[in-house]
């Protein structure tokens, strides 16, 4: 079975997990794109969904699946029903790294405004210390060499990410070389950060089940 096979089994199986008459939260990545397409024809049994990222939100509204602002959704209810979402790397203690597409702040926003995070993922993003993927910092512009130095203190690599803006009009910088052994810690350190708006780290946010992809079909991690 193939990377792709594996996304599209974990996508189609999240769907068990979407209940009727709710507001679902989207991610945003290959493997949520896929979980956005299976939503189509589910799309007249919810509220509708919020969006975790400009192209999510576009996505949606290509399968005419209704997107509400994040406000406007908790205005209605109080609070979204589940998050789903893919992830770069997930250990086992359910903490994930996210971030590699660059919508890791708004991600983490809709993940904290709801019941539950289902994680789809395909096996290759398991691991036993987040940090060989290189880690997502989003920063207000002007503190980019500030966090750099920070970031080299703790024993990374940081790289800015050419020719990015996120969809808040930030930069990201991707800290490489870091065993993150602490994840819990490290997210509420460089969080800390002035102008940090937030790192990729999901630890507070981490997954409530993984959905892994496998040559012999799903694993449900709970
Ligand atoms: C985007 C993300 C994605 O969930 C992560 O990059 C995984 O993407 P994919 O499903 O394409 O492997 O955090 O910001």
């Amino acid at each position: 079975m193939t990377q792709d096979e594996m996304k599209q089994k974990v996508a189609e199986a999240a769907l068990k997990y979407v209940k009727a008459d709710t507001i679902v939260g989207v991610g945003t990545g290959s493997t949520a794109n896929m979980f956005i397409d299976a939503l189509a024809g589910m799309k007249n049994d919810i509220i509708g969904t919020v969006a975790s990222s400009e192209a999510t939100a576009e996505r949606l509204q290509g399968h005419g699946i209704p997107v509400l602002e994040l406000n406007e959704a908790l205005s209605q209810v109080d609070s979204l029903s589940v998050y789903i979402d893919g992830a770069d790397e997930f250990d086992s203690g359910k903490n994930l790294t996210k971030g590699g597409g660059g919508a890791l702040t708004r991600e983490k926003i809709v993940a904290a405004a709801s019941d539950a995070f289902i994680c789809i993922v395909d096996e290759s993003k398991k691991v036993d210390h987040l940090g060989a993927f290189p880690l997502p910092v989003e920063v207000i512009p002007m503190a980019g060499a500030l966090v750099a130095n920070v970031a080299r203190d703790l024993g990374g690599k940081p790289v800015l990410r050419e020719g990015f803006m996120t969809d808040n009009g930030n930069i990201i910088i991707d800290v490489h070389g870091l065993t993150i052994t602490d994840a819990r810690g490290l997210e509420d350190h460089l969080n800390s950060i002035p102008g940090v708006v937030t790192n990729g780290i999901f630890s507070h946010q981490g997954a409530d089940v993984v959905l892994m992809g496998t040559p012999d079909g799903v694993e449900t991690i709970e």
